[in-house]
């Protein structure tokens, strides 16, 4: 049985292009794109004439249905389903989920992420999160990239005594990921400055949110990103910074660049659009909202943030949707170390990004494709099947009205949260329709999703890490390849 769809008289745009054209989508998959394509009449045709046909957006970083920071907390709200249908209605139609390992086993969480997937309403890939380190952690790392198509790994720098793992064991992780030909993630804050933080919050009597901030300063954010970077360089493998939130984080990143270093930096949407003042509101819920690590910035940071994004400083931008219901988050209400750390961003990040960058005028649509879609298919390894709008890709696609516009609010959003960090926003551009896996699934907004529909996408690894980058397959990723080639000195 095959669908078909035709998308008529849109500007199509990818990353390295954009033009009008039409888009003919056959059974899930881009069949032709091209001005004037002439179809039957048994072809359903959309007229988006005036609108941009963008690739669905990716996002590189959720934790869907995540157990995290103990039992007190539970699990993050929004699940495969939730999480993916909220994503959808947001223009998002692939995400890459962090696996948590199950007593320590990749195998048992890895078995257990694929259960949850289960009821998943578009593509998914995961990330496999190290915890701890023995030898079993590394022959389960195999495993992982050989037979489940998992190509990266992160390793936590901070949440000293729950996931936390020291420098000598990020560097035997750096090594395993190097001879797999995978990538290294970290989470970059120093864990027990971290904790000598929060005791001096807690003895001066500031227990509220705001301890959260004042516990974790942009330097302890930089001093990780700094030692990681170096630490990577040292073993000479790639590295990938999620939630980048600072300043200080990203020169790190932007200096290691410049020399010649392969590092990616990931912001995510919340400290690109938000700044901290939210942590001070009196109102224990709306403060609690904005608790995310690293911190929610100082104003001043996001626009720095996206001032790096413009100029490929930092390559893609993420969500690190990471939802608690405002019961979960009053776990904290006597003591800011309890409340779960982690914000909204699924179905609101392509919106935003819109807003702020593009109808702001700081970057082209065709940036906005790549930051948004392109650069994380390339980085993970799975473009052009996902990322593009190119004959062959997979029928992932949205349509968004420029001249329309958005509103945000826990009310109409569809996450199972009953908060929502970007509560009250309106914005230019609106995502009109969403197409994934060749089916409307989102179109006058109405959601139309099939439980258990989304597929697995296995993340092949990338083999030439072996030998450098000049014997390195001509797809080798931008982002990864630097702008100044010292690999060779560096042997
Ligand atoms: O606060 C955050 N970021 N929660 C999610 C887990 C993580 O550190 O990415
Ligand atoms: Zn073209
Ligand atoms: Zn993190
Ligand atoms: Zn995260």
């Amino acid at each position: 049985s095959s669908r078909r769809i035709l998308i008529k008289g849109g500007t199509v745009v990818n990353a390295h292009h954009q033009e009008v054209a039409d888009v003919y989508i056959d059974d899930g998959i881009i069949a032709d794109v091209k001005p004037n394509i002439k179809v039957g009449d048994e072809v359903a045709v959309i007229d988006a004439t005036g609108k941009f046909v963008m690739p669905g957006g990716i996002d590189p970083h959720t934790h869907l249905e995540m157990e995290f920071m103990g039992t007190d907390s539970t699990e993050t709200i929004d699940d495969f389903f939730s999480g993916q249908a909220a994503a959808l209605a947001g223009g998002t139609t692939m995400h890459i989920d962090f696996v948590m390992p199950v007593n320590g086993s990749l195998s048992l969480g890895f078995k257990a992420y694929v259960e949850k997937a289960k009821k998943s309403c578009m593509d998914y890939g995961f990330h496999m999160t190290i915890t701890k380190w023995d030898d079993t952690v590394a022959r389960e790392m195999e495993i992982m990239v050989k037979e489940k198509g998992i190509n990266s790994f992160k390793f936590f720098l901070a949440y000293k005594g729950i996931v936390m793992i020291n420098d000598e064991l990020l560097l035997e992780g750096l090594k395993k990921c190097k001879s797999l030909g995978a990538l290294a993630m970290v989470h970059a804050e120093n864990g027990d400055a971290v904790f000598e933080g929060q005791k001096r919050m807690i003895e001066l009597g500031i227990t509220g949110p705001e301890g959260h901030a004042l516990s974790r300063p942009p330097l302890l954010e930089a001093e990780a990103t700094a030692r990681a970077i170096r630490l990577a360089g040292f073993i000479n493998t790639p590295l990938y910074i999620v939630h980048v939130m600072s300043i200080d984080a990203m020169e790190e990143i932007a200096k290691a660049r410049k020399l010649g270093q392969r590092v990616v930096g990931e912001p995510v949407v919340s400290g690109l659009v938000l700044n901290d003042s939210g942590l001070w509101d009196p109102d224990f819920n709306i403060a609690a909202k904005f608790v995310m690590s690293p911190p929610i910035r100082a104003p001043g940071h996001g626009r720095a943030l996206q001032a790096a994004v413009s100029m490929g400083v930092l390559q893609l931008v993420g969500t690190d949707h990471c939802t608690f219901n405002s019961t979960q988050k009053a776990f904290g209400i006597d003591d800011f170390r309890k409340i779960p750390n982690g914000v909204n961003g699924i179905e609101e990040r392509m919106h935003l990004v819109w807003d702020t960058m593009v109808a702001s005028g700081k970057i082209s649509v065709t940036d906005y494709v790549r930051i948004t879609s392109t650069e994380c298919a390339r980085i993970f390894n799975i473009y052009p099947k996902k990322g593009a709008i190119l004959p062959g890709s997979d029928a992932d696609i949205i349509i968004l009205n420029p001249n329309s516009s958005f509103q945000i609010s826990s009310n109409s959003h569809h996450s199972r949260s009953d908060t929502n960090v970007y509560e009250g926003w309106i914005g230019k551009g609106k995502v009109e329709i969403t197409i994934v896996g060749g089916r409307i699934v989102w179109e006058n907004n109405e959601l139309k999703v099939n439980l258990g529909s989304g597929k697995y996408i296995k993340m092949p690894p990338f083999n030439y890490l072996f030998d450098g980058i000049e014997k390195a397959d001509v797809s080798y990723i931008s982002s990864l390849r630097a702008p100044v080639n010292r690999f060779k000195a560096m042997q």
